[in-house]
């Protein structure tokens, strides 16, 4: 593996970071399937829903990029369901769609996947989660897991997995407009992480 740079890179920051806030694993962590490693969950036909181009970097808190960390990514459908055997929801799955992908970082830290985005769903009769992408990081010092939220979600305010993070904004990301050569209808969104140890 090729050593560390000695000096951070362009745009590492002079003050630390605040590292990203800890979610819960949740229950629908997909234990016995197996993920994507093409960095598109929308192939193997069209996945239903918006296309999403999420990228970031994996950091520490000194802005250095840690790279070959290790990021799974699982998430619900867009109507609510997760691909999961605990999943009693009577929404319907996605033939199309799995929603697990597995990346690595490069030596900038950046990693990126395309997906759908996932809606909100029930988690009791008058309680509903806020759409979300979960996300478990694993480097050599560390093992971090956490959920990303999405900007404007009614189910924000209610959240309290969300609202028991330390920085509840540091976990919303705002859609953008998508980059050019991506598709006119799809959004991008950028989502970094600054781990404690790296
Ligand atoms: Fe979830």
């Amino acid at each position: 593996m090729a050593e560390p740079a000695s000096t951070p890179p362009q745009g590492a920051h002079e003050f630390l970071l605040r590292r990203t806030p800890d979610q819960i694993l949740g229950p629908f962590y997909p234990v016995r399937r197996t993920p994507d490693r093409t960095g598109d969950l929308t192939q193997g036909g069209r996945a239903q829903g918006l296309v999403l181009h999420i990228s970031g970097t994996i950091t520490r808190l000194d802005g250095t990029p840690v790279e070959g960390a290790e990021i799974q990514v699982w998430q619900a459908n867009r109507h609510g369901r997760y691909r999961h055997d605990g999943d009693v929801s009577a929404e319907p799955l996605d033939p199309h769609f799995e929603g697990f992908g597995e990346l690595v970082t490069g030596a900038d830290g950046r990693y990126a996947f395309t997906t759908i985005k996932p809606v909100a769903y029930r988690t009791s009769p008058t309680t509903w989660r806020p759409a979300h992408i979960h996300f478990r990081v694993t480097t050599q010092l560390e093992q971090f897991v956490t959920q990303m939220y999405f900007e404007g979600d009614p189910y924000n305010e209610t959240d309290p997995f969300l609202r028991s993070a330390r920085r509840p904004e540091a976990l919303i990301v705002a859609l953008q407009p998508p980059a050019p050569g991506q598709a006119p209808e799809s959004r991008r969104i950028e989502f970094n992480i600054a781990l404690a140890t790296g």
